[in-house]
């Protein structure tokens, strides 16, 4: 059981005492379960900014801090705090921990925070990165798409906001071993998650040329979807693809490049979704939200492409309708999952001065949902 446990908690929240007795329920370290605060949790902080680390800590937080923008730099900080409105002693998800930008922020003012990421690698470093938030912080790997079950298996019983910053990070992008970036010479892998079963260089391999094209048209958005498959299933049959630059470059000798994006952007980002299964796991995530937000606690989505943003804005749009409507019916029907009211229409983007400073800050959306009072219907 224990080996079991520790894929899912960090190791200073998994200790022997709390193991044991729980009758196959496993809960986080002393952590309070569901949102009752826990007496002492800022006993160790320095009073004089709430939530923060102690003034003997001081200088490894800064340290800390300097390197977790080295291995990402958050996106629309001020924006997701302001929106999730984080308060002490509060409960949040972070889903998507990576460096654990977004997650020390909300620290910083005094909440709690689970900490959820698939990649081992970035909880590593999360957990370094808020050691001094221990007694609030538990980091846990797992697929969001499977977050209930996670919570349900720690004890958790409800939240007072879920952020979801979607994607992958700069770390990610910037290790050549990862395979995620066209221009450095890598294993084609891709994988956020490397016990996964499928890289993207099996999927350029062994995939049938209709499905390769499918997986560019849907996921990449590629309007030469066709040609690239067939290309790519003559070129493997004599040489199989194992590099990352290997096939940027043969689909760039395809689609000669013109203007500013790599012709193979669009190969790139279909893969990745293709080997992580992201939109499945994002639209599974979304319709768990409900079940697990206290009312009044606020859903934030950070995407960083079409495909995703337009699930998350179909989603929300779905749920924060009251009544429901056909032209067939003979009057408006209420709507069952009127789970939400929109805090904002339209996604909001990041300032030109952030793009500035953070060019990957880009292409992000921001999308925010307050919970209502309605209840779910048990499965
Ligand atoms: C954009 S980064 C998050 C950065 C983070 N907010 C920060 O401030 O450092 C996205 C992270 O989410 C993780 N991730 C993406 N999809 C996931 C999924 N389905 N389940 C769990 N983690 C996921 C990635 O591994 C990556 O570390």
């Amino acid at each position: 059981m224990r080996k079991l446990l520790s894929r899912f908690l960090s190791p200073n929240i998994l200790r022997p005492s709390v193991i044991a007795g729980i009758n196959a329920r496993y809960h986080l370290s002393q952590w309070p379960v569901g949102c009752a605060p826990r007496p002492n949790l800022f006993g160790n902080r320095n009073e004089a900014s709430p939530g923060g680390p102690s003034s003997d800590n001081k200088s490894r937080f800064k340290r800390a801090r300097g390197s977790g923008n080295d291995y990402h730099l958050p996106v629309l900080l001020e924006e997701v705090t302001h929106y999730l409105a984080p308060q002490r002693d509060k409960l949040y998800l972070d889903a998507t921990l990576g460096g654990g930008g977004h997650s020390e922020q909300l620290l910083r003012i005094g909440a709690r925070v689970i900490g959820l990421d698939q990649d081992p690698a970035a909880l590593s470093f999360a957990r370094a990165r808020l050691t001094d938030y221990r007694d609030s912080f538990g980091a846990i790997q797992g697929n969001f798409r499977e977050f209930g079950d996670i919570l349900e298996t720690i004890g958790i019983s409800g939240l007072d906001g879920v952020l979801l910053d979607l994607g992958i990070s700069s770390r990610q992008v910037d290790d050549a071993d990862r395979g995620f970036s066209f221009t450095k010479p890598g294993p084609l892998d891709m994988r956020m998650d490397p016990d996964a079963e499928v890289t993207a260089a099996e999927l350029v391999n062994t995939c049938e040329e209709e499905e390769l094209a499918r997986v560019f048209y849907q996921y990449g958005e590629e309007r030469a979807s066709r040609k690239i498959a067939r290309g790519i299933v003559e070129r493997r049959l004599v040489k199989p693809f194992q590099c990352t630059t290997d096939l940027a470059e043969f689909v760039e000798s395809m689609m000669p490049r013109r203007g500013k994006i790599h012709p193979a952007t669009r190969v790139f980002q279909a893969l990745r979704i293709a080997v992580n299964n992201e939109l499945r796991a994002l639209e599974e995530a979304l319709t768990e939200v409900p079940r697990w937000l206290r009312p009044g606690g606020r859903l934030v989505v950070i995407s960083f492409h079409s495909l995703e943003d337009r699930i998350v804005k179909s989603y929300l749009k779905r749920c924060s309708k009251a009544q429901l409507d056909r032209p067939e019916w003979p009057a408006p029907k209420a709507n069952p999952e009127h789970y939400f009211k929109l805090v904002m229409q339209k996604g909001l983007t990041p300032s030109p001065d952030e793009i500035k400073s953070n060019p990957r800050a880009r292409s992000a959306r921001l999308r925010v949902a307050e919970r209502l009072q309605t209840a779910v219907p048990k499965s």
